[in-house]
């Protein structure tokens, strides 16, 4: 299963067209370094170096700041605070204005920017920041949700998703659970850190290439912190080293700061901070304190269910009330529940603003199912898997989600067969357990879990996206959208796309960087869209001037539409067939637009917040994973033995990226739920702020058997690009299996009569405190 299969029999007959496996379009660059990221750019002389002052009090009022030391420090050229935001010292994506660049009178979390120096090198810069002199009155400060009171401060309104009465069927079905579970946050570890570099124009202008997955937002942020038009401000990003969500509003203040200093100096400013300070000073994945209730009949099948979700937001809104709406969109996962009634809680804390990560609160969501389904199973004495099967979507009836949109394409029941099948879940369950029977400190566990996740931005005006498409009289083609590239092969896809459009080799396609200046007015590259809405817009573009084209020759040559067929690199018109680039050419010659500009707009989908129903999602993705680990129930220590995964991505535009995007995804979902601990100490410092102390997976975490597969039979039934689906965040979700293993291999331990309530994520300690309750609980 481990290799890429050939390709697909719709597969292109032209190099690099849809369905092939085209490699990375940067893969040889980014493995010799060849590839140039900003820092990677050479410096205009003059360049100049910023650097970020930040807080050391999680809350307070300032009460004294004496830069002097630090203006007086060598190499040491302007200082910024407050006061030298020339338009509005505001940040925020919200629009709630809640996000100074610069602290101005308050500071609300240990680490956030109080002011910048820019110096002649990073080093110097750095450096003088050290000799501030500022004084704080520390007011209380509120760092974990566990401590919030009920009437807590929140950054967003929460939302309610509801069906029929929750409270009653929980409490009229015969059997109910209650619990609490935590599922903790996650630092993006972008190989690339944020980075910012701006060279100031003439007049108001400024440029700026910054690693961001919003260049429109950098824009708009940028002008109205200088106080000039959206038009002086050019933001432009060829490639990210990695954002994960982390580049989607994180990346404003760097961009902010660079640009203000670029005009202040009138030199080119770059600003990158060190890796402890993107850590401590940029928002990360929502940690959740997550209460439900679910009322179950003895079959296990859920008759009413109830969360809350309580996030650590951190002090601004950012993108709080959006992921919170998405951890509730996604507390179903795959499951029907007759009666719900979910709340969000996005609560204020004295910490870093959280913000988008990979499944954008989804990831959290489904964490809060799939808990579920191990409390009935373990209730009930019944097999995990038979309790996901029972309660899955059905086909005709039984699909209405939380938020009352029918689920219309359904592929978790065939997904999980499949999978089931394929890697002997049930041969392997009693395997384990006769091994758990001989092994007394080894214990193995295995899951099989699903996962289905919503496509489309949650936000319908955000679902948009624009292109830019020329034609060069040599026949080469330049391409530019309003995505941008953060390794997970949009590039590559969208170039394919319009590849085969043209019915032209992939390298005559030349892909551009991102840039505000091409394509206006474009949404972040988020939501896992990014193929479906610019993969679109470029492929609109491409078809008016291949309209263009066809009608050129019929006037031409004098032939009906019906003669004028685009073969690979050359067209057939009337019985000659004529090379792509001699047509382009003749059609140049009679004045013939090669350029065009497409867009795309997602249809069908609605949402009503207030009323919480509508249709948000346009389809969803499916898959599912099995896992098996082992613990050592001496340390809690643990290996994860194998790992299956059948995985859907409709007719995939490229298998070689989309298998990458699952391999990659799942990894770092298991980062999440196993090893990457966040933790703040009781004065709001982030103590994890560093590899050492914050683990992500190596290679050798990897599991030991990792077995992915497409599934081939997949197909959109909705009208997407070439019947393609998103990839990029619903392979995040698989990793949920190993959370669910490592909590089978603990349940063994009391003969898989108690519930391990394993918590994430489940670090070596977690589960060795896990095992160790359980025994005593089966001993007492
Ligand atoms: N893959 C790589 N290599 N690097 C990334 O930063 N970001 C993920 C995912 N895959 C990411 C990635 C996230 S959070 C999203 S939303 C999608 O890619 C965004 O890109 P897409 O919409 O083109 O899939
Ligand atoms: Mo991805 S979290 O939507 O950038």
């Amino acid at each position: 299963m481990n290799k890429i299969d050939n390709e697909q029999s719709f597969a292109s007959a032209i190099k690099g067209g849809v369905a092939t496996n085209q490699p990375h379009d940067s893969a040889h660059k980014h493995v010799t370094g060849e590839a140039v990221y900003i820092d990677d750019m050479a410096e205009p002389a003059g360049t100049l170096h910023a650097y970020l002052g930040l807080s050391t009090v999680a809350h307070g009022t300032i009460k004294q700041m004496n830069l002097d030391a630090v203006r007086a420090a060598p190499g040491v050229v302007a200082v910024l605070t407050a006061e030298d935001v020339p338009g509005v010292n505001d940040i925020s994506p919200s629009g709630l204005h809640d996000e100074p660049i610069f602290a101005d009178g308050m500071v609300h979390f240990l680490g956030q920017p109080v002011f910048a120096v820019v110096a002649e090198t990073r080093e110097a810069a750095r450096k003088a920041c050290l000799k501030a002199e500022i004084t704080y009155d520390g007011k209380p400060a509120l760092i974990d949700v566990a401590d919030a009171a009920p009437d807590a401060k929140l950054v967003a309104k929460p939302l309610t998703l509801q069906r029929e009465d929750a409270a009653a069927a929980i409490a009229a079905a015969p059997r109910q659970v209650k619990g609490q579970m935590r599922v903790g946050g996650q630092d993006h570890f972008y190989l690339e850190g944020q980075i910012a570099f701006a060279l100031p124009g003439e007049d108001h202008d400024v440029t700026v290439f910054s690693s961001t997955q919003h260049p429109s937002e950098v824009q708009h942020m940028v002008a109205h912190a200088l106080g000039v038009p959206s038009h002086a401000v050019t933001v432009e990003i060829r490639r990210m080293g990695g954002g994960f969500g982390g580049k989607e509003t994180q990346a404003n203040i760097f961009a902010a700061v660079a640009a203000i200093a670029a005009k202040k100096t009138r030199r080119p400013v770059k600003i990158r901070p060190d890796r402890d300070d993107d850590m401590i000073a940029t928002g990360k994945r929502h940690d959740f304190l997550i209460d439900y209730e679910v009322g179950f009949d003895d079959e296990g099948r859920i008759l009413g269910v109830a969360f809350t979700y309580a996030a650590r937001c951190g002090f601004s809104a950012d993108l709080s009330g959006p992921v919170t709406d998405r951890a509730l969109f996604h507390c179903d996962n795959a499951y029907f529940y007759p009666a719900v009634h979910a709340v969000s809680r996005p609560l204020y804390t004295n910490t870093v603003s959280n913000t988008a990560f990979r499944g954008f609160g989804g990831p959290q969501g489904m964490v809060g199912a799939e808990r579920i389904m191990d409390e009935i199973a373990f209730a009930l004495g019944k097999d995990p898997l038979d309790i996901r099967k029972i309660n899955l979507y059905g086909d005709i009836d039984r699909n209405l989600t939380p938020y009352h949109q029918k689920v219309e394409d359904n592929l978790a029941h065939r997904v999980i067969a499949d999978l089931e099948e394929a890697c002997d879940y049930a041969g392997r369950r009693d395997e384990i357990a006769a091994f758990n029977q001989k092994s007394p400190i080894i214990k193995r566990g295995i899951a099989l879990t699903p996962v289905k996740f919503g496509i489309s931005f949650t936000a319908t005006h955000f679902n948009q996206a624009g292109a830019l498409v020329h034609v060069y009289t040599d026949g080469s083609v330049h391409l530019n959208h309003g995505g941008t590239e953060m390794g997970q092969g949009l590039y590559v896809k969208v170039a394919q796309i319009v590849a085969e459009e043209f019915q032209i080799d992939i390298d005559q396609v030349k892909i551009t960087a991102t840039t505000t200046g091409k394509v206006p007015n474009t949404s972040a590259t988020a939501a896992s869209s990014g193929t479906d809405l610019n993969g679109m817009a470029a492929q609109n573009a491409a078809r008016q001037i291949k309209q263009r084209l066809i009608d050129f020759a019929i006037d031409n040559y004098e032939v009906p539409e019906s003669q004028v067929e685009f073969l690979p690199g050359r067209v057939r018109v009337g019985n000659q067939e004529i090379p792509f680039a001699d047509l382009v050419r003749q059609a140049y010659m009679a004045r013939v637009q090669l350029s065009a500009a497409g867009f795309y707009k997602t249809p069908k989908i609605h949402w009503d917040r207030d009323k919480g129903q509508g249709r948000p999602f346009y389809y969803f993705a499916y898959g599912a994973a099995c896992t098996e680990v082992s613990i050592d129930t001496l340390t809690g220590e643990y290996v994860i033995e194998r790992t299956d995964i059948l995985h859907e991505t409709g007719r995939s535009l490229n298998r070689a990226i989309d298998i990458g995007q699952i391999e990659g995804g799942f990894v770092q979902g298991m980062g999440w739920l196993t090893t990457e601990e966040l933790v703040w100490d009781e004065k709001g410092r982030l103590r994890t702020h560093a590899p050492s102390t914050y683990k992500i997976p190596l290679a050798s975490d990897r599991p030991k058997i990792f077995n992915v597969a497409l599934a081939d039979w997949a197909e959109n039934r909705e009208a997407t690009v070439h019947r393609s689906k998103a990839v990029g965040e619903p392979p995040f979700m698989l990793a949920i299996s190993v959370l669910h293993a490592l909590s089978g291999a603990v349940a063994s331990v009391a003969d898989h009569r108690i519930c391990p309530r394993l918590d994430a994520p489940a670090t070596p300690e977690r589960v060795l405190m896990a095992v160790e309750r359980l025994r005593a609980e089966a001993a007492g």
